[in-house]
């Protein structure tokens, strides 16, 4: 299968144009023997090369050239399968507009980007994403994007921003644990910290059964009202559990939108719950996924304005994992927004999902909604988070759900 492959970087230290032009024929000679074509574009320190062919050749030579020291912060932003190069007649064409570069590479040889754009390769691409991007490059679009990452080259153990951070955690006493009813549902804990404040925003209670099973087996012997009964009852165990084990910060209970419209009094009843365990409804925060809040936009639009009258918070959970995100948030604006674990997955070497961080970030921050980061489990995806403004971070790098507990916070720092 023939594909694409375009990823950015930052060159290690600024290159003079026989480094340049080194490393250029040196790939075009190796891109010729294994069938690679493509372009090379160097501005400002920064690289972003296109390259085509066979996708197994193309993966083997992109997993290479990431360990390549003379660059950092290899970022991919596409890779995708194409019907035909786009730039067959180049091994590797290289364009540096700011250093004058010339180089004979492949057949032909380009000096800077204004001969790179009237060559018959580009002239052919005006419709095309590639073109889009090459110009969005050039024009110093990507410039802020690609040195922003370089910070996060340091190496992962030092970082001065958010320096070492513990807050210790919390196990039930043996004598409530006793009294807890053998066949109820249980509760882990998993902590959301701030890292501007550097203290727990929240607790998420997690749904666990009786011997810690998961919340979708759990979840799984009910349905219809039954289910939406247990899943708003459950959470007295959730608040009892977190009474017990005492804490300041809030509780983040998940629910099921339907849940707070199958019964008139839901809300009424969480608000007690929580005041008998201590807790006001201020430090309530209700998080809904985004799947289910939009089967019902209105539905959703009113259990929405009952939970904030009685002064709880909203959380929109998983956003990035359902449908419909964006309509979702033109009609109602949480307190928080979550963003889905599978964008936060390897959002340091990933382009596109770097994109969409950026964006939620910016409109969150345009509506004041706080942004929280779950499911961050390295230390390259909590630096380039930081870096973008993402402050609250939920994940197994910064501590794991503990049943029945309040787990430690351990950040190296
Ligand atoms: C910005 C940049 C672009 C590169 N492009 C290519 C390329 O298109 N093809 C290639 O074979 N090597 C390219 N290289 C060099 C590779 O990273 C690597 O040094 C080379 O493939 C030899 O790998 P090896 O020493 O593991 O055999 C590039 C290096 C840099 C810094």
């Amino acid at each position: 299968m023939l594909s694409q492959l375009i990823y950015t970087s930052q060159a290690h230290e600024d290159l003079t144009p026989e480094a340049l032009q080194a490393i250029a024929l040196a790939a075009a000679r190796n891109n010729a023997r294994v069938g690679v074509s493509g372009l090379l574009i160097y501005d400002q320190g920064c690289f972003l090369q296109v390259m085509e062919g066979e996708d197994a050749v193309i993966l083997a030579l992109y997993q290479r050239l990431k360990k390549d020291t003379r660059h950092t912060n290899v970022v991919k932003l596409i890779h995708e399968p194409i019907a035909q190069r786009r730039f067959a007649q180049w091994n590797m064409g290289l364009a540096a507009p700011k250093l004058g570069v010339q180089a004979e590479v492949g057949t032909v040889g380009l000096s800077t980007w204004s001969e790179l754009l009237a060559s018959h390769a580009l002239q052919n691409l005006t419709e095309d994403r590639v073109r889009t991007v090459l110009d969005a490059f050039t024009q110093g679009r990507w410039h802020h994007h690609v040195v922003m990452r370089s910070a996060d080259a340091v190496p992962p153990t030092r970082n001065a921003k958010d320096p070492a951070l513990f807050i210790p955690g919390r196990q039930l006493s043996p004598a409530y644990r006793e009294v807890l009813p053998a066949s109820g549902p249980l509760f882990a804990f998993q902590p959301i910290v701030d890292f501007l404040t550097r203290r727990v925003s929240s607790y998420e209670a997690l749904l666990r059964g009786p011997g810690g099973e998961s919340p979708h087996s759990v979840l799984g012997a009910f349905t219809g009202e039954a289910l939406h009964r247990f899943d708003l009852t459950s959470k007295v165990a959730a608040l009892s559990i977190a009474q017990q084990l005492g804490t300041d910060a809030r509780l983040s209970l998940n629910l099921l939108p339907k849940s707070l419209l199958a019964d008139v009094n839901a809300v009424d009843f969480l608000v007690q719950a929580a005041a008998r365990h201590g807790f006001t409804p201020d430090r309530i925060v209700l998080e809904v996924t985004e799947e289910e809040a939009i089967t019902d936009p209105d539905m959703f639009a009113d259990a929405v304005k009952r939970v904030r009258s009685a002064g709880m918070r909203v959380a929109i959970d998983d956003f990035g994992a359902g449908f419909a995100g964006l309509s979702l948030l033109a009609d109602f604006q949480p307190d928080k927004l979550k963003i889905d674990r599978c964008i936060v997955q390897n959002v340091h070497e990933s382009g596109p999902r770097q994109a969409i961080v950026r964006a939620i970030v910016e409109f969150c921050y345009c509506l004041g909604i706080v942004v929280v980061a779950e499911g961050v489990e390295t230390v390259e995806e909590f630096n380039w988070l930081r870096r973008a403004g993402v402050n609250r971070i939920q994940g197994f790098l910064i501590a794991r759900p503990a049943l029945c507990a309040l787990p430690p916070v351990q950040w190296q720092g």
